[in-house]
């Protein structure tokens, strides 16, 4: 990449309920000596009112440059790309508004990284850029938000203590969603409206729903991993009956994808599966039935074209309402993860959680973006892949975890206390 773009970092969409948070992490961590950053969106306006709140916040700055365009204009997105080392984009529903600049990136060689967790979408960025930007060179990574950093480079810490530790990774990874207090935004929910949406209308947004390997890359999108769980269940790794989780079908795909990037260090059979515990006894069989029960629901009354349309215009609030800075500092969440493999000695059980004092959607995704963009324009990835479309493990990898920990995320991994049979 040449050393002569503007700037090192773009918040692209710095206006909206995300984008802010994203802003706010990076004016408050790094002063303009460290970093060269531009808040971008369509709004003169709105991003005047923004760049006064942020130089009001952090004495560090005095002024921040705004880049403005339209997310669907493609000669414009083409402009920002190439003035910029890495556009961090929070612009979303991405269905809608996010083809343009992923080309735009892929094709001048501009690294990327935004928040979807829209799987039709991604699996279109793969398909369109993955090998334009594998010969540009530049990085788009999708999904390193809440969706799906804490999984997939969970996934990665635990799987690298595995081999470091026993000399083999694991070959079952359960995911828990163990507890979070946060908010969700218009924005996130029109995006959930939008796949939905697509799922219904699109025949390949349904097969890409429909294979739980539909992001590997393409002749590899097969495999014996049935896909998210999607009734209550015992989990005898846990000792704990756990419920679908609501993210799964985005954080799986996304990890059997890093899996498949990174050359299959896990193997060819490796089983993943993201669900919320419930507990033990029959309150834990009840409450994960009830949560399996309304997200069938849920999912049933999306899928029915007039009751998706009156949820989404009456139920779902407006995009940019969102969660205030107050409220998500007075969030949290923890993802706890647990491996089993098998060794020469024997099998063995590692854990690890990765968690934040933030609400995990807006506060904690902001820094995991914005840190995200940190490790691409300071090249401090460690991945086998020098461009294409990928993940946040196979994208940027550990170096991430490290800058998440500097910022006061709690991430740990250790061999389980029943450790070795
Ligand atoms: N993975 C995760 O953990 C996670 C967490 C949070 C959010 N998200 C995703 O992030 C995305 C944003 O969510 P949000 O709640 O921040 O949404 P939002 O508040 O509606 O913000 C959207 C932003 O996009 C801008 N925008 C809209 N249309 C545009 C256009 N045509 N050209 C340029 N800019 C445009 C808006 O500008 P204006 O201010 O001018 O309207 C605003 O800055 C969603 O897709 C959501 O699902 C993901």
């Amino acid at each position: 990449m040449s050393d002569d773009r503007t700037h090192d970092v773009v918040v692209w969409g710095a206006t909206g309920v995300a984008g802010r948070f994203v802003a706010e992490h990076l004016t408050e961590r790094y002063t303009p000596d460290e970093l060269s950053l531009a808040v971008g969106g369509r709004s003169r306006e709105r991003l005047g009112t923004l760049v006064d709140d942020l130089t009001e916040r952090a004495d560090a700055w005095e002024e921040i440059p705004t880049v403005i365009g339209d997310a669907t204009d493609p000669d414009r997105m083409r402009e920002i790309a190439r003035e910029t080392r890495v556009v961090c984009t929070t612009v979303g529903p991405y269905t809608t508004y996010g083809t343009p600049l992923v080309a735009a990136c892929a094709e001048v060689g501009t690294d990327y990284c935004d928040l979807t967790g829209e799987v039709n979408w991604v699996r279109e960025s793969i398909d369109r850029f993955h090998e334009v930007a594998t010969e540009t060179g530049a990085r788009i990574v999708h999904s390193c938000g809440f969706d799906s950093v804490p999984a997939d480079l969970g996934t990665l810490l635990l799987q690298s203590f595995a081999v470091e530790t026993f000399g083999a990774p694991c070959e079952a990874v359960r995911i828990y969603l163990e507890e979070g207090e946060g908010g969700v935004s218009g924005g996130t929910l029109a995006s959930f409206g939008e796949l939905f949406e697509a799922v219904a209308t699109d025949p390949l947004a349904e097969r890409t729903l429909r294979n739980p390997y539909s992001l590997a890359p393409a002749g590899e999108r097969s495999g014996v991993d049935p896909g998210e769980q999607r009734l209550p269940r015992w989990d005898p790794l846990r000792g704990a009956w756990t419920a679908p989780s609501p993210m799964a079908p985005v954080n799986e795909r996304v990890l059997r994808r890093s899996n498949a990037l990174l050359g299959y260090p896990w193997g060819r059979e490796f089983d993943c599966t993201e669900t919320v515990p419930t507990g033990t006894g029959p309150v834990g069989a009840v409450t994960a039935g009830a949560i399996a029960g309304g997200l069938g629901l849920f999912s049933g009354a999306m899928s029915v074209g007039p009751l998706r349309d009156g949820i989404r215009r009456f139920v779902f609030p407006e995009p940019g309402t969102g969660p205030t800075r107050a409220e998500a500092d007075a969030g949290r969440f923890t993802v706890g993860l647990r491996g089993r493999g098998t060794a020469p000695e024997g099998t063995f059980t590692v854990e690890a959680e990765f968690g934040a004092d933030r609400d995990p959607g807006y506060g904690a995704t902001g820094q995991m973006l914005g840190e995200a963009a940190m490790c691409l324009a300071r090249e401090e990835v460690d991945s086998p892949l020098d461009g294409g479309v990928m993940t946040p493990a196979a994208g940027i990898g550990l170096p991430l975890v490290e800058r998440l920990r500097a910022v006061g995320f709690t991430i740990d991994v250790r061999e389980a206390a029943e450790g070795r049979e």
